[in-house]
């Protein structure tokens, strides 16, 4: 049985006072039966290390630099991210693909950079609406995966997939619990075939995930959690999303 883990992105959003507030209520309306973690933005992970630091509940980056060091302005490594304690870096979040023309072989290589400092990366796959209607789902995330798997080679076993499809992202329009099963059945394939650990292996969903639809996403056979944008930064409705995973 694999164990359920939700995962918030809070993106661009938080300041201290409003960070400090909902983590307080998230350190108290443990335990969960899931794990939890926060990926923030990375100004604020030092801050969020030792909020945390004494509980179970893990944070981590939503970006990294493939390059361990260097003349790379405005990059953070994963060696920082590692300093900074973080268990986990988002890698090839849709947002990033799309406006930072990050490319698959980019993504692997910052999977790649994150495993060898020992930060599971979240590696985000998933199509947009027109190659949902084009009928190009499958192959769009089979390449995306494809891509880490083939550059990490036998650490493959050791991501987190997360599975976001582009047109539920931020929509309010959130994939049916059975087509993200069957895109997750997929992707479990994919894994199971390249490394031969696939059963093990986690893989969230994410888009437009929300207290009245998680249980359901999370009975799913195939999905293992959530990576969480919106609601998130609610405490409330995060709470909600963690106690529904269990
Ligand atoms: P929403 O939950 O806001 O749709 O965002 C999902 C997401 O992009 C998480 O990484």
């Amino acid at each position: 049985m694999r164990r359920k883990l939700v995962v918030g992105n809070w993106k661009m959003h938080g300041s201290r006072p409003a960070n400090a507030e909902l983590l307080s209520a998230l350190i108290g309306a443990r335990p969960f039966a899931a794990d939890v973690a926060v990926c923030v933005p990375a100004v604020f992970l030092t801050e969020t290390a030792a909020t945390l630091a004494s509980t179970e509940l893990r944070w981590g980056a939503q970006d990294v630099s493939p390059h361990e060091q260097g003349a790379y302005t405005g990059e953070i490594s994963a060696g920082m991210l590692a300093e900074c304690g973080c268990r986990y870096v988002i890698t090839g979040h849709s947002e990033r693909r799309a406006f930072h023309g990050e490319s698959d072989l980019l993504v692997a290589q910052k999977a790649k950079a994150a495993l060898a400092r020992g930060v599971t990366p979240i590696v985000c796959v998933g199509e947009t609406l027109a190659q949902r209607e084009a009928g190009e789902t499958e192959a769009v995330v089979k390449r995306q995966l494809s891509a880490v798997i083939h550059q990490l080679a036998h650490c493959a076993s050791e991501i987190v997939v997360a599975y976001e499809p582009v047109w539920a992202i931020g929509t309010g329009r959130t994939a049916t619990p059975e087509q993200a099963q069957a895109v997750h059945a997929i992707l479990r394939a994919q894994l199971q075939a390249a490394t031969g650990r696939g059963e093990a292996m986690k893989i969230l969903y994410g888009g437009s995930v929300k207290p009245d639809n998680a249980a359901t996403l999370f009975a799913q056979a195939d999905i293992d959690g959530g990576l969480i944008g919106g609601a998130s930064l609610k405490a409330a409705d995060f709470i909600a999303i963690c106690r529904a995973a269990a």
